[in-house]
């Protein structure tokens, strides 16, 4: 099937949840906006979406953490009467990669009952277009080689369907992730896709590929999620709905492929891994 490349000009960061792993300090920033050592987190989201061709970014969030993200998205007007100086141009450089990112649109999440929500919150601007979603404390360094939106959009040319990323990890770690069962190979790194579960144990996991956090999805996601979108209401106040099982039924209609990302990865999302990551960027500083 011919799928035209800029129809995927739409995408998704989910970041309204509570960020519980780093209490307290979550309490007082937003975890999408820690420092990685000279960048907030959320830049790597921005920048690998930028790279993929995405016009339009649907940031969704919870009240709290808004004014933090306006603060930030808004930094042109901070610093603009700066440009009149050329003893600043220094200064302004340091922010120019801010003028070749997408257009963001925040989504107000009220509560963090999951992915769920949080996508089916975007669903009118969405429409009936295909669309990324990046959970942004996924980090990948991509350095000489397609990040992993490039990645899956090639995937997505390819095969005309609905695609997410993939990494194996160690076994000890697939508690952590939503896990695939990989089927036929379709392609160099891209596979059928059979089976998804959230967060198995070791024994019942049936694969070491894990989900980490990138995904292109046509409109038919929308009626596997339909199930999930309509007991939100329902929710108990520590509940959270996920989107793995509406994957999996995806998985199991054959309308869903999975494809092995390469490049540095960190789970950002864990502590040790934002530091690792900061670690990192200071080694290549
Ligand atoms: C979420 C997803 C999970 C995915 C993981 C990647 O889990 O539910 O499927 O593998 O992100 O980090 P969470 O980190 O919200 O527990």
């Amino acid at each position: 099937m011919k799928v035209n490349s800029s129809n995927v000009t739409k995408a998704i960061i989910p970041a309204g949840g509570l960020g519980s792993r780093f209490l307290p300090v979550s309490a007082a920033i937003p975890k999408e906006m820690f420092p990685v050592f000279d960048k907030p987190l959320i830049y790597y989201a921005m920048d690998e979406l930028k790279s993929a061709g995405v016009k339009d970014v649907f940031i969704v969030v919870s009240p709290w953490k808004l004014p933090f993200f306006e603060s930030f998205f808004n930094l042109k007007n901070r610093y603009s009467r700066l440009s009149d100086d050329p003893s600043k141009l220094n200064i302004i450089q340091k922010l120019d990669f801010f003028k070749s990112w997408p257009k963001v649109h925040f989504v107000l999440q009220q509560e963090a009952k999951g992915l769920a929500e949080a996508i089916g919150l975007c669903q009118n601007h969405i429409g009936e277009d295909p669309f990324f979603v990046i959970l942004p404390d996924e980090v990948f360094i991509s350095s000489n080689i397609a990040n992993p939106s490039q990645n899956l959009l090639a995937t997505y040319l390819e095969f005309g369907q609905s695609v997410v990323g993939l990494f194996e990890v160690a076994p000890e770690d697939v508690k952590n992730y939503g896990i695939a069962a990989l089927g036929d190979c379709l392609g160099e790194s891209t596979f059928k896709l059979t089976k998804l579960v959230e967060k198995p144990s070791v024994d019942q996991a049936p694969s070491q590929y894990m989900l980490p956090g990138r995904y292109l999805f046509k409109p038919d996601f929308w009626q596997a999620i339909e199930e999930e979108l309509g007991q939100i209401s329902l929710l108990k106040a520590n509940q959270e709905l996920h989107i793995t099982n509406a994957m999996d039924r995806m998985a199991l209609q054959n309308l869903l492929i999975g494809h092995v990302i390469r490049g540095e990865r960190f789970d950002a999302g864990r502590p040790e891994g934002l530091l690792s990551l900061s670690q990192f960027e200071y080694s290549r500083f």
